[in-house]
């Protein structure tokens, strides 16, 4: 494709991205952003006035899908408001729809222009070049811009130095894609196979996310334990490894990591929790069942006991490590004794707080082809006790806290005057009143008063804390 960009000096435009999903798409939102600005686009806060639309979206449960479609019924209504006049607006759909339903998007909303996958908007400005010089014959009347390719060479070669600051907690993704096949999830089909960013590219991203104000990073993967690469000495490490090297960064904090996959979460990995200051007591590890019949069904390649030995290992390397899962209900099979088993799971691990979600079938997917599939209301009752024995624990743990010094890490102001909010090395929000706003981009210890259900408060201490010219180390 032609270069559009050099030597052309951009007018001012409006860009509004939409996004939904995960960690990964909040990523890529922003680095669309960083793409797109060189053209001359700023972020504008929603969709009235922008020149150019993007919908990031997510594939992952029915609902999720559903969303674009209604949404894409709003914004045609604004981009018909427009024809005829100089403001036209440019629809692009990206992200894990987009790659699944691409040609689909174009048939059901031809007012869309331009179709793009997760692993090609390196190439938005030409697309966006042609899209605009097209728009005017198009009219509105199909042949929108499809890319939806798996290039081989990778985005993250070609894709510009972030522009924009992500602020005190910052996203970098360090692995995409994922070669698990979980039969119920659409990932595999809609990222592509399991890729891992090279070790040096992640740390020269990390030291420039720091030196624009991020205190806290969290790296991030659809599979992100599944993270490979090679040391200077050329030998394949693992996600430890990579956590070691970016703790040497000084002003970074705070480091934490999602998604996990149990079975890859190796010894060494185990071990960093007990050894690296930086990395946050907090695991996001995903088990979905208790039962080891509906664990082999969906192909997660582990049992609900080499489960619970994973825990108990993390348990010994750093005993006061939160824990957080994800949980599907209703899947194809599930009996009530399958239930109970994951209800009993729960109830032995306690976790500090949990994803929960009803099975969704989902196109293509070896599962959505079952026949036994759970009737809805069976999954509705289910997936209501398991929530609420969830958030019995969320809040036991919650109210553990109270009367404790946590060393929060604040990020912004809250919504009443003088409020701030931060986090606890256990991924709580934590909220304080009557707080000088200087504090944002600090670590300070906070005195625990009260559980206020999905977060906490508490009071700022004077002594003791980590001050923003703090160096690299453990913040408890
Ligand atoms: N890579 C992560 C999860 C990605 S999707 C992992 O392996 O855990 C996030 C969560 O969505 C999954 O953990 C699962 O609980 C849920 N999920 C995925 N596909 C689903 C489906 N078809 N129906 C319901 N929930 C689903
Ligand atoms: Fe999906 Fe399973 Fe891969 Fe997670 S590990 S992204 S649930 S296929
Ligand atoms: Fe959704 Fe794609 Fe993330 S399906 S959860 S946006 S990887």
């Amino acid at each position: 494709m032609p270069h559009l960009t050099h030597g052309v000096i951009p007018v001012t435009r409006k860009l509004f991205i939409k996004t939904y999903g995960c960690q990964m798409n909040v990523y890529d939102s922003a680095r669309m952003a960083d793409v797109l600005a060189p053209l001359g686009y700023v972020s504008s806060s929603g969709p009235d006035g922008a020149d150019m639309v993007i919908l990031n979206t997510c594939h992952i449960r029915e609902r999720a899908s559903e969303k674009v479609y209604s949404e894409l019924g709003r914004l045609r209504k604004i981009k018909k408001a427009r024809t005829g006049s100089n403001n036209k607006m440019v629809i692009a759909v990206a992200g894990c729809v987009a790659q699944a339903e691409g040609e689909e998007i174009l048939r059901r909303a031809p007012y869309v222009d331009i179709v793009l996958g997760p692993q090609t908007y390196h190439r938005l400005p030409e697309m966006v070049a042609l899209a605009t010089r097209a728009s005017d014959k198009r009219n509105g009347n199909g042949n929108g811009i499809l890319d939806t390719e798996f290039p081989v060479s990778s985005k993250f070669d070609h894709l510009p130095v972030e522009n924009s600051s992500q602020g005190i907690s910052a996203f970098l993704s360090v692995q995409e894609g994922c070669d698990k096949f979980c039969t119920f999830c659409v990932v595999p089909y809609t990222r592509g196979v399991e890729f891992s960013r090279p070790i040096e590219q992640v740390f020269e991203e990390a030291q420039r996310l720091v030196k624009k104000g991020a205190r806290e990073i969290t790296l991030l993967g659809q599979n992100v334990n599944a993270y490979h690469g090679k040391n200077e000495t050329g030998s394949e490490v693992g996600l430890s490894y990579l956590i070691e090297r970016l703790s040497e960064i000084t002003g970074l904090d705070r480091l934490r990591y999602t998604t996990s996959h149990p079975r890859d979460m190796d010894e060494s990995l185990i071990n960093s929790h007990g050894k690296v200051g930086t990395l946050m007591p907090y695991l996001h590890l995903p088990v979905q069942s208790g039962s080891d019949r509906i664990l082999a069904a969906m192909n997660r390649r582990h049992t609900a006991e080499e489960y619970r030995n994973i825990i108990h290992s993390l348990r010994k390397a750093r005993p006061d490590i939160a824990l957080s899962s994800d949980f599907i209900v209703g899947f194809p099979g599930e009996t009530e004794a399958d239930f109970e088993a994951t209800i009993a799971l729960i109830k032995e691990i306690k976790f500090s707080q949990a994803y929960s979600f009803k099975y969704s079938i989902r196109p293509g997917t070896p599962a959505g082809m079952l026949n036994d599939q759970v009737d809805d209301s069976v999954k509705n009752e289910r997936l209501a006790y398991l929530q609420s024995v969830l958030l019995e624990q969320q809040n036991d743990y919650n109210s553990s806290k109270i009367g404790k010094e946590l060393p929060v890490l604040f990020e912004r102001q809250g919504r009443h005057k003088g409020q701030l909010i931060g986090r606890s090395p256990y991924n709580q929000s934590v909220s304080v009143n009557d707080a000088p706003a200087d504090l944002i981009g600090t670590i300070r210890n906070v005195k625990i008063e009260s559980n206020l259900s999905h977060s906490l408060g508490g009071k700022v201490l004077e002594h003791g804390g980590l001050g923003s010219s703090a160096v690299n180390g453990n913040s408890l």
